[in-house]
């Protein structure tokens, strides 16, 4: 399938989604999402993926937010569609049966800041910049920003961030625990790929089964949490790579996953 604004990648197991309107600095129009849409139903049912990232192109923007000329005229009805519909795009990221790295190579703003929220893990290089700037355009975060930051660095920088519109870089990003690494934007997306490798050679059922139950217990109360982490942590005794992973333990070698 081809798309005008989206690229999909796929080499050894990893996807690699490239948002592509650099002249835009990659913003996110109707689109954009609901190409983004389509590419994540591939990666979702495409059996030989095993991790998923995702990056802007060029070297100046991840995503720099949601379309501002398209937004411009929206009616209020029209403005709360397109909030419902990225928020339920980014869904299916942080839903995904399978591990997401945001590979944040630029600018980071607003939906872009937003999407990369809606990833597993967040990697940047060090000239990317994060930020939640919609109330400097007079209104507030539309796709989860109000929702996922808080969740992730807590409400005081939450507010902080969205009540100022305050740009971050890279290392007041790794500070405040918004991301997991800053490398060299020229190493971006081999570090991406070292991790997705990290990942590949462990069970993937068992990757995904975590998710589900971070994902779930993150929200929900602790006594419900560990419920849902007892289930998984059951689930995982039906598989095979169960069996594998502790009969490899104790043959002292390397389980072969998946078979
Ligand atoms: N929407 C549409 N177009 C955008 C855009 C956006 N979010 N961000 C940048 N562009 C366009 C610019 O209009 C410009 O196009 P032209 O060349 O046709 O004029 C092109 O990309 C390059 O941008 P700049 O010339 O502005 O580049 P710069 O280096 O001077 O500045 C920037 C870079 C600081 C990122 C600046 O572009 C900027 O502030 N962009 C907007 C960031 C923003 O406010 N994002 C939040 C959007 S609202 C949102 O996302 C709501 C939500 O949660 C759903």
């Amino acid at each position: 399938m081809d798309f005008n604004n989206v690229l999909l990648n796929k080499d050894d197991g990893i996807a690699l989604i490239i948002i592509n309107r650099p002249k835009a600095l990659n913003a996110l129009n109707y689109e954009t999402l609901k190409e983004l849409d389509s590419v994540l139903d591939i990666v979702e049912n495409d059996k030989e993926i095993k991790v998923l990232i995702i990056t802007g192109s060029g070297e100046k923007a991840f995503v720099a937010g949601a379309d501002i000329a398209e937004m411009s005229n929206m009616t209020p009805l029209e403005a709360k569609k397109f909030s419902l519909y990225g928020q339920k795009v980014f869904r299916k990221i942080e839903m995904l049966s399978k591990p997401v790295i945001a590979a944040v190579n630029g600018f980071a703003l607003g939906g872009g800041c937003e999407l990369s929220m809606a990833c597993d893990i967040r990697i940047a290089s060090k000239n990317a910049k994060f930020g939640q700037p919609e109330v400097g355009l007079g209104i507030i975060p539309g796709f989860s920003g109000t929702q996922r930051l808080p969740r992730l660095i807590g409400t005081s920088k939450a507010k902080e961030l969205i009540f100022t519109g305050d740009m971050i870089n890279s290392d007041e990003a790794y500070k405040i625990g918004l991301i997991s690494k800053v490398v060299e934007l020229s190493d971006l997306i081999e570090e991406a790929k070292k991790l997705a490798k990290k990942m590949m050679s462990k069970s993937q059922i068992a990757i995904s089964l975590a998710k589900e139950a971070i994902n779930k217990g993150m929200e929900t109360d602790l006594d419900t949490g560990n419920t849902i982490e007892a289930e998984k942590f059951s689930l995982c005794f039906t598989t095979d790579d169960q069996k594998e992973g502790m009969i490899a333990f104790s043959e002292k070698r390397a389980p072969k996953f998946g078979k």
